[in-house]
């Protein structure tokens, strides 16, 4: 059953909300969505970062992480801000371990970027896993974030209770029209799959004449080790009018993440880039 949030933002939020308290923890992986750590904070439950493996989700450590009073595990699939992905063997394993106690949200907003085959769907899932929620986004893909639409699918009786306590006005009918004409629009999707696939390309071979390492990502942004504070070069790139995104608060001090942009966007960013780093 489908549950419509403002943004997939919502749902995650309510999702920390409904099914977890102080008494609870919450388990999600260094270097995940900031937001998972952030609801968790706001529910005063207690969150257990467990550690990543080449910047990954590592399933293992976050099955080994599960104790009692763990209610809700979040997995971004794939994950931002560093673009990794897991595949459907290690997320079947890993959803057939979970006690059914614990509530399994994938958070997929970046899915349409994908085309690898073993990428697993796991609204096709929902079946076999009734603890599992799939949450996904216009904001993405669709390139509709300031209209702040996405939503869940889960088993009704999760739905059900998202739907008591969320907010009763919380989207608005421009989003829903607009989401709706664009699920239809299957050539908007293939162009802008098409333009984060050359750009990420042009990205990374100038990363590669720069010598920076950036961690290899299916998203449509790019994370880069900058070798020194990422925060500075960031600041530096502010005044030359770029602006991307510092990931200390990822815990990855010496990156920083670029969005994927049109070609003489991306163009930009290289050239002011190579300028800071000299
Ligand atoms: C992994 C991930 N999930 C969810 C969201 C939230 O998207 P929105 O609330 O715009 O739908 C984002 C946005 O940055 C994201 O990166």
């Amino acid at each position: 059953m489908i549950t419509l949030g403002n943004g997939a933002n919502e749902i995650l939020e309510l999702a920390a909300r409904v099914f977890a308290s102080r008494k609870h923890e919450i388990i999600f992986s260094e270097h995940a969505f900031l937001v998972y750590s952030l609801v968790t904070q706001a529910i005063g439950a207690r969150g257990i970062e467990t550690p990543s493996t080449d910047f990954g989700h590592d399933l293992s450590a976050m099955l080994e992480a599960i104790t009692p009073r763990v209610r809700v595990i979040f997995i971004a699939n794939p994950n931002n801000p560093t673009g990794t992905w897991v595949n459907a063997a290690a997320l079947d394993a890993f959803l057939q371990a979970v006690p059914d106690t614990v509530l399994v949200v994938v958070d997929e907003a970046y899915r349409e970027y994908m085309d690898y085959p073993d990428y697993p769907d796991c609204v096709a899932r929902l079946s076999r896993y009734p603890n599992l929620i799939v949450t996904r986004t216009f904001s993405k893909a669709y390139g509709l974030a300031g209209l702040r639409i996405g939503y869940a699918v889960s088993h009704p009786d999760i739905a059900a209770l998202l739907n008591r306590v969320r907010q009763p006005f919380h989207i608005n009918s421009m989003a829903l029209a607009v989401a709706t004409v664009t699920l239809d629009d299957a050539e908007h999707l293939r162009r802008t799959k098409r333009v984060n696939d050359v750009g990420y390309k042009q990205l990374t071979i100038a990363l590669d004449e720069l010598g920076l390492r950036y961690i290899p990502s299916v998203g449509n942004f790019v994370t880069i080790d900058v070798n020194r504070s990422g925060e500075e070069i960031c600041a530096r790139l502010l005044k030359k009018g770029v602006i991307v995104r510092p990931m200390a608060r990822h815990g990855l001090p010496n990156h920083l993440r670029v969005t994927i942009g049109l070609e003489e966007e991306n163009e930009k960013f290289i050239r002011a880039l190579g300028d800071s780093l000299t």
